[in-house]
């Protein structure tokens, strides 16, 4: 059976029990443990088996647009403001679109677990020259409760979590992604004060 169908029985079964009845809240939770295991397994199986990159020379801001329209209504009931900053006119990225966006979708996500009072999600994009090369510097800057000095070496490791439903996969996923772009990924942080996470990308072949 997959997630349609389990939702579905579950749902079956719910409308025997008043949503008093222990039974009711028992099914609730097979419902939300559903969903968070097929969480669990499309964030694995993208990380174990990705479809092969397909690179073309692509807009950053319309792609970041798409990711942030995507958590809005996350961030409105959580209270987060993501704001962007960036030139008018950027040089476009050689970039598999849908690898970034989840880069994007796991960062936004994270800044906005860190910040379950509200806050502020700043995003800045400018061009930067890194040994050599032109590129694009983005960072998500939040001011959540931000990282122990301990815990910054093993953020990128696979598995490596601090919350209790988390997988530990999020970031792994995206220093993966960001290596294959030849792309570098950084994080420094205040404990109490927030994160900045900070990509960059070169330009790459045109
Ligand atoms: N913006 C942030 N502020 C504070 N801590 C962060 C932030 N982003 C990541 N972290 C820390 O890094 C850890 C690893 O993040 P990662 O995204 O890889 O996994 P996760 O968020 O715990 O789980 P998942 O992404 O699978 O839901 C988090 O558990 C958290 O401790
Ligand atoms: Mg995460």
């Amino acid at each position: 059976m997959n997630r349609a169908g389990i939702k579905a029985a579950v749902e079956i079964l719910a409308d025997d029990y008043s949503p008093q009845n222990n039974k009711h809240r028992i099914l609730q939770l097979l419902d939300r443990e559903a969903d968070r295991l097929n969480e669990v397994l499309t964030t694995f199986l993208s990380f174990a088996k990705p479809h092969p990159m397909q690179s073309s020379p692509a807009d950053v801001v319309k792609r970041l647009e798409g990711m942030i329209g995507l958590t809005k209504s996350q961030a409105k009931k959580s209270h987060v403001k993501i704001m962007r900053h960036h030139p008018p006119e950027l040089p476009l990225i050689n970039m598999d679109e849908e690898r970034i966006g989840q880069v994007f979708l796991n960062l936004m996500l994270n800044a906005m677990q860190a910040m379950p009072q509200g806050g502020r999600l700043d995003i800045h994009i400018q061009q930067v020259i890194k040994d050599d090369k032109p590129g694009l510097q983005l960072e998500f800057s939040d001011n959540g409760e931000g990282i122990k000095s301990e815990d910054l070496p093993n953020l990128f490791n696979p598995f490596f979590t601090t919350k209790q439903e988390g997988t530990g996969l999020g970031l792994a996923v995206c220093y993966r992604i960001i290596e294959q772009h030849g792309g570098k990924t950084g994080v420094a942080s205040q404990p109490g004060q927030g994160a900045t996470f900070n990509l960059w990308l070169p330009l790459g072949e045109r």
